[in-house]
């Protein structure tokens, strides 16, 4: 096989436009995906993406927007290098043949702007409300027809490589023979999303496994904020309908949240009612169905007009009415899931990690863009830059000789397994704790009992690691239980309420904000003041 310049580990938004941008400068990259080339988070984000393109808007507006959304904790230099990347990511995206909603006067050349919580005004550039969709596709098709791009569906990354202090390839897993090969690389790109398959109810995909995150813990890299699990204040409650998230812009564009009875409360927990930022909306959610008993509340906008609905969020309405919700007429049921990893693998903005031939982009690396609280619709754009930044950074460097004998993947002291229920077993006792213990709402006994369990569910997926084939499934929850301990960690160091780390124990914010990082080898999470993070990079 031929060997490639740089292997990028994950298509969604991040990977793809990484490969993308490697292409323009000449450089070859092989783009890897667990499933399918258009898979990932990107391929389900509704929202939109956050750019500053409204006259009446500005950079400024938009930095202090992302700043207070974060509790205090995002770093301000790459919150401000991020968000002034987004005018231009979005005509590159426009280049590359994205269509975008255009603004309602009919000017094709002008797109829509919708707004969602935390925004002090219109900023999301959106596709109807499958701005994803939009996303993946067009770029999914610019990426196969690239001849400096390889693609590779169906092969699992299972762990990287490193020679002395340096990553040099990934060990890939065939996911219908499960047979694993060692590919070198000059430099390799983690772009493998987040880990919210961690929590028993999530918006997310089911790869959503934080593979990235474990693959990269493992080969030494620093790992912060992982405590920041961001909870989407309205999926879909539904008993049989797999997860649908009811897009952040409805709220924009007006609906409200409403009790049982249909009394609106939003107004109650905050003056932005429900254009609060997520983790206020979620926990005022997660209160009033704790203080009256209820497993959802209810988002309504069928105050709208219906054309306009239909118009504005197409895929919402027809998957409702397929339930046989008719969101122009009635309430949805809603109910928070788990989202958006805030926190991952430390990287600055163009996705170098504290280990040499390492890079994470998007979901999977940990910025500062988001702090304490990722505002709406600023992830996708974060995949965008940092693919951007990496690919120049990859470019900028000569890239080094890449090594041809890696070393085999060893199954010689493994056997079939014969009890693949363990597998199954743990994967739903590990969500269900996470969801019970490490939720919205923490206490510091909660969180020890998380712990303790973590630490049983570690010791027996271990052994069984150790001891049979290895298998998608034993995998993800391998990584995922990896990522567990890395959140319970981190959550039990905070010794305070911030964001989305709220603690019945430290109601209140401590006055220094710090970030959490864990190192491989330490066994606590340390907490660093704000102002000792340097990370633009
Ligand atoms: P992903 O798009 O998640 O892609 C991960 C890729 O890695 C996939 O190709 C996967 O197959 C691959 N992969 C993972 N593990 C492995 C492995 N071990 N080996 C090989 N391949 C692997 N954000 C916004 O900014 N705006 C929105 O409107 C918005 N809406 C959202 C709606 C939903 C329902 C969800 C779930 C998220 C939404 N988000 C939104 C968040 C945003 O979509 C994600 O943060 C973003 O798409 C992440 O992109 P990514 O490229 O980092 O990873
Ligand atoms: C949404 O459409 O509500 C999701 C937006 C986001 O997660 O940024």
């Amino acid at each position: 096989m031929e060997i490639p310049d740089v292997l990028i580990l994950g298509s969604g938004a991040a990977g793809l436009t990484c490969a993308l941008r490697l292409a323009e400068s000449g450089i070859r990259s092989t783009v890897v995906s667990k499933t399918r080339l258009q898979s990932g988070a990107t391929l389900w984000a509704q929202g939109g993406i956050s750019a500053v393109l409204d006259a009446a808007d500005s950079l400024d507006a938009h930095v202090a927007d992302t700043l207070a959304a974060g509790g205090d904790l995002c770093a301000p230099d790459v919150v401000r290098r991020i968000v002034a990347r987004g005018p231009a990511c979005i005509d590159w995206l426009v280049a590359r043949g994205v269509q975008f909603t255009p603004d309602d006067t009919g000017d094709t050349a002008r797109l829509h702007l919708t707004r969602e919580g935390g925004h002090s005004y219109r900023r999301i550039v959106h596709a109807a409300d499958a701005t994803g969709a939009a996303v993946e596709t067009t770029l999914a098709d610019r990426v196969a027809a690239e001849p400096l791009i390889r693609v590779r569906e169906n092969a699992f990354a299972v762990d990287l490589v490193r020679d002395g202090a340096r990553v040099i390839g990934a060990y890939l897993m065939d996911t219908a023979g499960h047979e694993v090969e060692a590919v070198s690389a000059s430099a390799v790109v983690l772009a493998t999303g987040g880990a919210n398959m961690v929590y028993l109810y999530s918006s997310n995909p089911s790869g959503a496994s934080g593979d990235g995150i474990a693959m990269a813990w493992r080969a030494g890299c620093t790992v912060a904020n992982m405590e920041f699990m961001q909870f989407h204040p309205t999926c879909l409650f539904h008993p049989t309908a797999r997860s649908l998230l009811i897009s952040e812009a409805l709220r924009g564009e007006g609906a409200v949240l409403r009790l049982p009875d249909g009394t609106r409360f939003m107004p109650r927990f905050d003056t932005r009612a429900e254009l609060a930022p997520r983790d206020v909306v979620a926990r005022a959610i997660d209160h009033e169905m704790k203080r009256i008993g209820a497993d959802h509340l209810w988002l309504d906008i069928s105050h709208r007009e219906a054309d306009f609905i239909r118009g504005h969020f197409p895929s919402i309405h027809a998957r409702c009415a397929e339930l046989g919700i008719d969101i122009t007429r009635e309430p949805i049921p809603i109910v928070p899931a788990a989202h958006y990893t805030c926190g991952g693998v430390l990287a600055d903005t163009a996705g170098r990690t504290d280990v040499d031939g390492l890079y994470a982009i998007g979901e999977v690396a940990c910025t500062g863009l988001h702090g304490a609280n990722r505002m709406a619709s600023n992830s996708l754009l974060e995949c965008l830059v940092m693919a951007e930044g990496a690919a120049q950074a990859i470019a900028a460097a000569p890239l080094p000789a890449r090594q041809q004998d890696l070393p085999p993947w060893d199954a010689s002291r493994v056997t079939d397994s014969d009890e693949d229920v363990v597998i199954s077993h743990n994967w739903q006792e590990l969500r269900r704790f996470m969801w019970d213990y490490v939720g919205i709402v923490r206490t510091n006994k909660r969180l020890s009992r998380a712990a303790h369990r973590v630490a049983l569910l570690q010791r027996e997926i271990e052994e069984f690691y150790g001891n049979f084939h290895i298998s998608p499934d034993l995998i993800e929850l391998r990584n995922l239980v990896t990522v567990a301990d890395l959140i319970v960690r981190s959550a039990r160091a905070r010794d305070e309420s911030r964001g989305l780390h709220y603690s019945l124990d430290y109601p209140d914010a401590h006055p220094t904000p710090r970030w959490s990082l864990l190192a491989p080898g330490n066994g606590d999470a340390v907490l660093v003041p704000l102002e000792d993070m340097r990370r633009a990079g």
